[in-house]
Parts: C-alpha cells; structure tokens; sequence
C-alpha cells in the first residue's frame, strides 16, 4: 500500500464532535432539515457548499458517479443542470433511479439521497440558462460532454466557431442542455458524533408524508 509520509493515511483522524441529531428536533419533513444544513453551509463560507455527487446507473449495470452543482429543490426534488446527451444523460434515460451526497466536512453533515431523477420543463432551463455568464453559455454550445475528443485544440477551436456564430446575438438553450429534479424516496441525514457513534436519522417517503427511523452508525 502507498504511504504518504510524514502522516500516514491511517493517521488522519477527525472527532466528530460539533454538534447532535436527534429524533426530537427532526422536523415531520426532510426538506426543511436540507434547507438549515445547507444554509448552516453558506453561513460557514463551505467550498462549494451545494456541490454534490451524483451516483446513476451505467448501461453496463455498473455504478457511475460524478459532481454536480444543486442549482435549487422543492417539492419536484433536488434540481441541477447539464448536458442530456451527456454519460449521466443517456444513463438516466435508461434508468431514472439515482442517488446524490452532500458532504459538508467541516460541518460534520453528510447527506445522502436516494429517488428518481425527471427532466425540468424547458423554460427553466431556458430562464436559467440566459442568466449564465456568457462564457459559461459558449461553453454550453462547445462541449459535446462526455464524448472522447482528439485534444484541447477541438475544443479551442470550436469555441472561436461558437462564439463566431453567436456574435452580436444573445446566445440560445442549446436543445441538449437542461435541468433534472431528483425527487427522493429516501433521505439520510448523517451527524458526525464523538467516538463514531454518529447520529444517522432517515425519512423515507410515503403515501401520508415521511416516515423517520434512526439507523446505527
Ligand atoms: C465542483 C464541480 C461541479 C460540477 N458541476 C456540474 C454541473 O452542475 N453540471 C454538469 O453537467 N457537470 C458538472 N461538473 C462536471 C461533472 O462532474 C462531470 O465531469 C460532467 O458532468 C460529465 O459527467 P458524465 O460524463 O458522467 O455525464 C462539475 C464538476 C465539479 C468538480
């Protein structure tokens, strides 16, 4: 095995000591608990604080995994934004279930999500993609995501032609890009506790609201 001196991997040891999760203070619903994590997130200037990986299921029945940035939740699930000619596009075609994880490290929070994803209508993508810097909307139209290409040099020279062809006009949705909502069946919300004792509490959906079950750590 790798070492990395002077500290080793096995060395490294956090206590998770922050805070508590309990049963009691649980609200009936999982959104609002999400909602005060995340804000507690932003308050404490997290990197990326709505960053979260994506887990969907490859064509080959494998597991497929990759970051995206949550870009808003609410009844529909848990909403981000890419390419649907992508790998994770064409996976969800395939097949809808996914599961996401927000990890809030210095916050001790993990999140972990599991549901089904379905596509945003079209206008929100079209409303939020007119709200991108124009770079990001270029690049939008260049990338061709998840496709092997020969080398960088492709990918400069098709943003010279994109940006060529969209001179002196606002830049349209490419009818490939859009909005998901993952909408979760279950939700686990993981509190880091001292001597690994961890508080792990679960909502999963049914047809009345939520039901919530604590789990072992
Ligand atoms: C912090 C971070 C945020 C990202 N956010 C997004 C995103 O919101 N949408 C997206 O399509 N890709 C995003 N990516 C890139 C993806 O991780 C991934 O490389 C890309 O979507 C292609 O994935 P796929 O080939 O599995 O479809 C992000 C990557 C990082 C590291």
């Amino acid at each position: 095995m790798m070492d990395f001196p002077p500290t080793t991997l096995r060395d490294l040891r956090v206590s998770y000591d922050l805070d508590s999760l309990t049963e009691d203070s649980a609200p009936a619903e999982p959104y609002a608990l999400f909602n005060a994590w995340l804000q507690d997130a932003l308050k404490h200037h997290l990197p990326e604080p709505n960053a979260m990986t994506l887990a969907t299921l490859g064509q080959d029945g494998g597991p497929s995994a990759r970051t995206v940035l949550l870009k808003g939740f609410d009844e529909q699930g848990f909403h981000f934004f890419t390419n649907y000619d992508s790998r994770k596009g064409h996976e969800i075609a395939a097949d809808a279930r996914a599961s996401a994880v927000f990890l809030w490290t210095q916050r001790h929070h993990q999140v972990s999500i599991r549901g089904t994803i379905t596509k945003l209508p079209r206008g929100e993508a079209e409303s939020y993609f007119a709200a991108r810097p124009r770079g990001h909307q270029i690049g939008a139209w260049v990338s061709e995501q998840s496709r092997v290409i020969p080398g960088r040099e492709w990918l400069e020279q098709r943003q010279i032609e994109m940006e060529q062809r969209f001179a002196d006009q606002d830049i349209p949705c490419p009818p490939h890009w859009g909005g998901y909502a993952l909408k979760p069946t279950e939700i686990e919300f993981w509190q880091g506790r001292v001597s690994r004792l961890h508080d792990r509490l679960r909502y999963t959906k049914i047809d009345s609201g939520w039901t919530l079950e604590r789990l072992s750590p």
